[in-house]
């Protein structure tokens, strides 16, 4: 297994290249189901999860090969109705192959994804959208068993407790493409990602109104053929990096990051003082020499709120921000995992209920500390590039390889003092137990 060594102080400078949306390319990869014509997906992330991804479409029966660095032929003429459990548990978005598997083979079974360090991960508003659909759906030995045979539109409200479902939203819209009748999703996710699998649908023949709104009317067509798309660039790697540059004071551009996508992030660093310079559509730029920050209140929400995927990251600026600041989950209300590694790295954040409680302005040291997920290992890599004594390892680096492509490579091109190494090269003082 690999770990990270890092070492702070640096300031950041340069341009960086983000890839493929992760989130995008899943549903996306799943929704080539849907056809028994061949598709290509275009920048396609080279990422643990797409890896995972591969496997399970492999084993559904898909024919899947790799054409380039960042481009794979899907053609699945014939697919199985199964995902089972040793498959499933390697990545939660899996849960994404339902809709697909529902719409072409009015059947499936599916095993229930389960929970997961950022915490419980239901599905019941999947399910409730594919009853609406006219399925007949029933758990069992911690299975989801689909009979779609009478498929057919219906009206959905897909909102929850915690408001819309990304990978709900796009399992009915992908049960509702082929489903005779019009699908109306009310409260839909309208993450840039869901908009993204909307185009790709589109292109592919299906008939969708209000993409990238609330509110999705889905007119079933009764087949769909190959496509050939390109994914969105993937906005939190993209916002990742700016807080790089930004916690290093550097002055570093980012390409393939689109304000449109940012925006409630963008917004949250101009309130903390710092600027994000739209150069073009697909370019921002964050210069912070001389930037003075002030602490800010952030509530994550789905989109267009303040993503949960960036809210980790937040955490470890905030704990550098003179000041008090507090950051409230709204979307996955445990999702403090990576508070305690920040802690032992200097920082001074108390949790209450779903929210943290920063108090900035403690210079931040390096420590050995244990990745638990993937923006949690982020946030500890950022945090350890603004550590000005002591060095960073990063253990459990695999939970980072699931979502961030060559993330070591890309800040060592900006500069940082950062290597990946084979455990066996970190003393054994420093490692924390396995
Ligand atoms: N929820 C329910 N019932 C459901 C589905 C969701 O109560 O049937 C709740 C969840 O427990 C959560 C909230 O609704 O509290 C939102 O969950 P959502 O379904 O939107 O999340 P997801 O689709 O499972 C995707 C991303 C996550 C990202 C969330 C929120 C993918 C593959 N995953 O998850 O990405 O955090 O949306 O934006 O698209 C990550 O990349 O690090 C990551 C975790």
């Amino acid at each position: 297994m690999d770990v990270i060594r890092l070492k702070g102080g640096r300031a950041l400078n340069g341009k960086v290249t983000v890839g493929g949306a992760k989130n995008a390319a899943l549903p996306i990869f799943a929704a080539t189901l849907l056809t028994d014509e061949p598709c290509v997906l275009e920048n396609v992330p080279d990422l643990r999860d797409i890896r995972s991804m591969v496997e399970i479409m492999q084993y559904l029966g898909a024919e899947v090969t790799q054409e380039g660095p960042h481009t794979w032929r899907i053609h699945a003429k014939v697919i199985g109705t199964r995902a089972p459990y040793e498959l499933v548990r390697k990545m939660r978005a899996s849960i994404c192959l339902l809709g697909p598997m529902v719409s072409r083979m009015r059947k499936a079974e599916i095993s229930f994804p389960g929970g997961c360090v950022i915490g419980p991960r239901p599905i019941d508003l999947h399910i409730k959208g594919l009853e609406k659909l006219s399925c007949d759906v029933k758990t069992r030995g911690g299975y989801v068993f689909v009979d779609a045979a009478k498929l057919k539109g219906g009206e959905i409200f897909l909102g929850g407790r915690q408001g819309s479902t990304v990978t709900g939203t796009e399992n009915i819209l992908m049960a509702a493409v082929l489903a005779p009748g019009t699908t109306c999703i009310d409260s839909a996710a309208c993450e840039p990602e869901v908009e993204d699998l909307c185009r790709m649908l589109i292109g592919m023949g299906a008939k969708i109104e209000g993409v990238g709104s609330h509110r999705l009317i889905i007119h079933g067509v009764k087949k769909l053929h190959g496509v050939t798309h390109s994914i969105i660039p993937d906005r939190i790697e993209a916002g990742t990096y700016l807080l790089a540059g930004l916690m290093t004071k550097g002055d570093v551009t980012v390409e393939g990051a689109r304000a449109r996508d940012l925006s409630a992030f963008i917004d949250k660093l101009e309130e903390a003082g710092q600027l994000v310079q739209v150069i073009d559509d697909n370019t921002l730029r964050i210069r912070a020499a001389n930037t003075r920050l002030h602490p800010v209140d952030i509530i994550t929400l789905p989109h267009p709120g303040f993503p949960t995927d960036l809210q980790a990251q937040m955490c470890a600026l905030m704990a550098q921000t003179p000041g008090l600041s507090i950051i409230t989950e709204r979307v996955y209300p445990n999702r403090f995992m990576h508070v305690p590694e920040l802690q032992r790295m200097g920082a001074d954040i108390a949790i209450e209920g779903p929210s943290a409680i920063i108090k900035g302005d403690h210079r931040l040291s390096g420590a050995p500390v244990m990745a638990s997920d993937l923006r949690a290992s982020a946030a500890l890599i950022l945090a350890g590039l603004t550590a000005d004594t002591g060095e960073t390892w990063v253990q459990r680096i695999y939970h980072l390889d699931r979502g961030y492509e060559k993330m070591d490579v890309k800040l060592q091109s900006l500069g940082a003092d950062i290597e990946r190494l084979n455990e066996s090269a970190m003393p054994n003082d420093l490692k924390g137990e396995e």
